[in-house]
């Protein structure tokens, strides 16, 4: 009751529950979520693009996402402030999504030395922290769970860069005293990535089954962070990768040969993750192609030459049956030292629509140069995917999924402290 008697609403900056600190709350809807219709009636029909998407009772609040990206920069596979910084930032810029970076599993499955990881509990607390931000800002975060096998030990790109501008290339693998490990680096067969590479050892049984226990305590450990999906690395010629291709994969055991063989021990990691991380979303990606010369089979004999769309989309099929997949994200390429690629926009889609047709009930993911609102609802449209990832184009632009929201007529949730930057695009200010 005011001092003169009459009753007033009260008119508080309300904050976000669950958070530690102050944040204000996001209200009607989290940032990048389309305001309700009854507001804003431009949005009926919502293009797809800003539809939300349940999976497994997890509700994402729009379809455009931030691809894993590694930043090299972990204190000993620590996430830092850097992290925080970083995903924070698209955390606040309205992704559906955000996808952390290739996180090892080990310490010999980092690609440099600087990349993150998740082998041991002191990794947890930095990483809640990231994910508690992403959370009181309305935006779901997951984790990519990987292992670099043969492509372990190399350099951070810009300190290749320098080596390479200072001395000539040649080399690739970080030596020890760069903090390298290089007589540590694992993969199927002694097949080296390419010249300048370390000399890969191949995995035994108990290799094997201790990398298969290493993406379990990692997953055990993403529960205790909070995380809300986990995205298991089967792609980029990294080491799921290198035992499904026979140009990286000669083993004469259960894990090499046939295809059945050579899924082994990718779908033995997927099951093995969807044991621990039980009814929550879980991904994959895949490379859905080596960009090889030649043929994917040999008609005549039946031979697999490299690894192609034909057999991942097999291994699509299963990791579906078998693991519960929710959603596979499809790249391509990696693998191959000679690959020629054609790049242009959208290049990886067809590979995404194929698995899609193929393998009802999975969701895909198309990734690859997209890079604006209209092109990415035409994927959508189109059938060929059901969300899109985004790498690039958001280091340039943070701000992509506002804008491609601007770009389909959509009037979508800027963050409250940046509404000023977006009253254009809202059309009118607080109509709630
Ligand atoms: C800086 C940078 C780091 C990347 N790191 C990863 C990674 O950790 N895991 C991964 O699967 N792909 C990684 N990628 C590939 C991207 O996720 C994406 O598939 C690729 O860049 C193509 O998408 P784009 O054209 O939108 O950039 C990285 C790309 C960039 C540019």
């Amino acid at each position: 009751m005011a001092a003169n008697g009459i009753h007033e609403e009260l008119f508080v900056n309300p904050r976000a529950e669950g958070a530690d600190q102050y944040y204000p709350l996001n209200e009607p809807v989290p940032i990048g979520h389309a305001f309700p219709a009854s507001l804003y009636p431009q949005n009926d029909p919502l293009p797809l693009l800003f539809q939300p998407l349940s999976i497994r009772g997890v509700e994402f609040k729009n379809r455009i996402w931030v691809a894993p990206m590694c930043m090299y920069s972990s204190d000993n596979g620590h996430a830092t402030d850097f992290h925080l910084v970083h995903i924070g930032s698209m955390a606040l810029r309205g992704a559906g999504a955000i996808i952390l970076e290739a996180t090892a599993v080990l310490p010999a499955g980092r690609i440099a030395p600087e990349d993150a990881g998740l082998w041991t509990d002191s990794q947890i607390a930095p990483l809640r922290r990231i994910v508690e931000f992403c959370h009181a800002h309305g935006t779901k975060v997951g984790i990519q769970l990987a292992h670099a096998g043969r492509k372990a030990s190399t350099y951070a790109p810009w300190i290749q860069d320098k080596r390479d501008a200072r001395v000539g290339g040649g080399r690739s693998v970080a030596g020890v005293v760069e903090n390298g490990w290089p007589d540590e680096v694992v993969g199927p067969s002694e097949i080296p990535h390419d010249t300048g590479y370390a000399y890969p050892n191949p995995l035994n049984q108990k290799g094997i089954d201790q990398v298969v226990e290493a993406f379990a305590a990692a997953t055990e450990r993403c529960k205790q962070v909070g995380f809300d999906f986990i995205e298991i690395h089967g792609a980029h010629g990294y080491l799921l990768h290198s035992f499904c291709s026979p140009l990286s994969n000669d083993r004469d055991d259960d894990y090499g040969g046939s295809l059945e063989n050579r899924l082994r021990f990718p779908l033995a990691i997927a099951r093995r993750v969807r044991a621990v991380w039980g009814d929550k979303p879980l991904f994959y990606r895949v490379s859905a192609t080596d960009w090889a010369e030649g043929p994917e089979k040999e008609e005549k004999t039946g031979e697999w030459l490299q690894w192609g769309i034909d057999q991942s989309t097999v291994l699509a099929r299963r990791l579906h049956e078998e693991a519960g997949m929710d959603l596979i994200d499809v790249s391509t390429g990696g693998l191959w030292k000679n690959a020629r690629i054609a790049v242009f926009p959208g290049y990886q889609v067809p590979f995404a629509a194929h698995i899609k047709k193929a393998v009802p009930g999975l969701l895909t993911g198309a990734v690859g140069h997209i890079n604006s609102g209209k092109q990415a609802e035409s994927y959508l449209k189109e059938g060929s995917a059901d969300v899109v990832l985004v790498a690039r184009e958001l280091l340039r632009n943070v701000d992509l999924p506002l804008e491609a929201a601007q770009e389909l007529g959509v009037a979508v949730k800027p963050a409250s402290q940046y509404e000023m930057g977006w009253v254009g695009m809202m059309g009118r200010r607080h109509p709630w």
